[in-house]
């Protein structure tokens, strides 16, 4: 049996992360790969109490030390009672972002001290970071005004606006800390342009995808 492989999915507001992992759930199971999906801030019932405190609400409801804390404590439950299980019983995880979110939302971009939050992660994280971090990068004017619509593809009104409503300046500094981190962690991290169509898109990431289920021939 091949390694169950845990795939994290990053990208700035708008990038089409939804859309991807629709497309990548299709070819999982094209494939007849056992996977779950997943997400963060969220994954198991007590995270996603936690996400709702977090994800939706005012701006300066929390500063940034109080967000690495409140999105940390997620983190930590659902890789104990989600991500780790599944692994261990042979099934992918696909998890809709994952701690790199955070050293790019809180450190970078809420401008908690980076050593700070590596710290945590070291905490929380250890050794379960995933095999393969897909992060889709695009230019946050693109992204902002693709979410600015507030609309879902599946016709849902989007609640969660605390950060979309945030400057674009902050979403520049999310992109290049993106950017940052695909550049220190090239075995682990791919940037993807999601400035293309959603099939091509797709395309690039299953080529990446590719490169890895070799690594763990069936
Ligand atoms: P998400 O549901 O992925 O929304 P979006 O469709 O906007 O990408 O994530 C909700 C918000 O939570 C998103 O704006 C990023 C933020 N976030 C953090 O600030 N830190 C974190 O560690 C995580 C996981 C998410």
């Amino acid at each position: 049996m091949s390694k169950p492989l845990f795939i994290s999915i990053e990208g700035g507001d708008g990038a089409g992360k939804g859309t991807q992992i629709r497309l990548l759930s299709k070819w999982l199971q094209a494939q007849q790969i056992d996977y779950i999906l997943t997400r963060e801030p969220g994954g198991c019932p007590s995270a996603e109490v936690l996400r709702k405190l977090v994800v939706e609400g005012e701006d300066d409801d929390w500063d940034g030390v109080s967000e690495l804390l409140l999105y940390s404590a997620a983190r930590r439950e659902h890789l104990r009672k989600t991500v780790l299980p599944a692994l261990k019983s042979g099934t992918w995880v696909i998890s809709d972002r994952f701690a790199d979110s955070t050293t790019v939302y809180q450190g970078v971009g809420r401008g908690v001290d980076a050593e700070q939050v590596n710290q945590i992660h070291d905490l929380v994280v250890g050794e379960n970071w995933p095999d393969l971090t897909l992060i889709l990068d695009i230019d946050p004017t693109v992204g902002i005004g693709r979410s600015k619509a507030n609309v879902h593809a599946d016709g849902q009104v989007n609640q969660e606006t605390r950060f979309e409503n945030l400057d674009l300046s902050f979403h520049e500094k999310v992109r290049e800390g993106f950017i940052r981190i695909a550049k220190k962690n090239r075995g682990r991290c791919v940037l993807i342009n999601a400035d293309d169509t959603p099939e091509n898109v797709h395309l690039n990431i299953i080529k990446e995808l590719e490169k890895r289920v070799e690594i763990y021939p069936a």
